[in-house]
């Protein structure tokens, strides 16, 4: 059997943030399990990446307050709502959450011990991903499609075929500051991927290249490993092998390096005004 190497089977979920923002809450819950409503922001990035067709999930965490068996629990398939739900003759409903779980054995676990930022929690990731392309999802961006944005991600990357494809939305000049901005050239934003000619991590708004911003999902390639192998020394407290210096490295190379607009709905759950709005939003698609 060949595999088709466009095919992204992994996705990486980096969760080692410390959620410092949402404290004291977060003593007790790790931020990526905190509701929106009814359903962790964790497991709604999960579900996209099942839809979007992916096999495995690699959660990397920093294990502070317990993550692992938490996160563990929850998504480990038990079957116990699943009899409650065929016992109280609900078997339609006990299909539907089976498969909004992933599949018993295909979750793993990578412990990121030190907090060396993005590029590090992908690089922890190499020996599980191997030789293939694969998905990255931050939990923090919630994001609302039909169908989901790496679902629209990895059909474009069906015929992009390698390199590495990530998702955009225009964002207040303002707000440029907390993401990774696109330079796109002279290129036309569209339905179609568009080349990127770099990219520059949270500017100043007046060195921004455009408003186009990272939005936190992203297919890349396995070269990418090599690009954020660790440094030998750390500064404390710095971030290490910036993910955003790897992207540039390929987009400078020879590789296919797109990005494709996501015209659905955005919650930056980062923040607790973002949080709010997720919140509010979900409880109106609810009642
Ligand atoms: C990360 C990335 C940034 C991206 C953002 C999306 O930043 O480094 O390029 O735009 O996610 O949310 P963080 O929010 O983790 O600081």
């Amino acid at each position: 059997m060949t595999t088709n190497p466009s095919r992204i089977r992994k996705a990486i979920f980096p969760i080692g943030g410390t959620g410092t923002r949402f404290l004291p809450l977060t003593l007790a819950t790790p931020k990526e399990m905190i509701p929106v409503v009814d359903t962790p922001l964790l497991h709604f990035c999960v579900l996209e990446a099942i839809e979007a067709g992916c096999e495995e999930c690699i959660f990397v965490i920093s294990n502070e307050y317990n993550q692992q068996t938490i996160i563990e629990n929850y998504f480990s398939n038990n079957g116990v709502l699943e009899r409650r739900l065929r016992a109280a003759g609900k078997s339609e409903q006990a299909e539907k959450w089976r498969a909004q779980l992933p599949t018993p054995g295909a979750v793993h676990f990578v412990e990121q011990k030190h907090p060396l930022g993005l590029g590090n929690a992908i690089w922890l990731s190499r020996e599980i991903i191997g030789d293939e392309s694969f998905a990255v999802l931050l939990p923090d961006e919630l994001l609302f499609a039909k169908p989901g944005c790496l679902s629209s991600l990895v059909s474009a990357y069906q015929k992009q075929k390698d390199g590495f494809l990530l998702a955009m939305q225009q964002v207040d000049q303002k707000e440029c500051h907390r993401y990774g901005i696109l330079d796109i050239g002279g290129g036309k934003v569209g339905s179609e991927p568009v080349e990127l000619h770099g990219v520059i991590e949270k500017p100043a708004p007046e060195n921004a290249p455009s408003n186009l911003a990272i939005i936190g999902r992203y297919i890349l390639p396995a070269d990418v490993f090599e690009l954020l192998q660790p440094s030998e020394k750390v500064e404390e407290g710095k971030e290490d092998t910036p993910l955003t210096d790897a992207l540039e490295t390929l987009i400078k190379s020879n590789a296919s390096t797109c990005a494709l607009l996501f015209n659905g709905e955005r919650y930056d759950c980062g923040s607790k005004e973002g949080f709010l709005a997720a919140t509010l939003a979900r409880s109106k698609v609810m009642s």
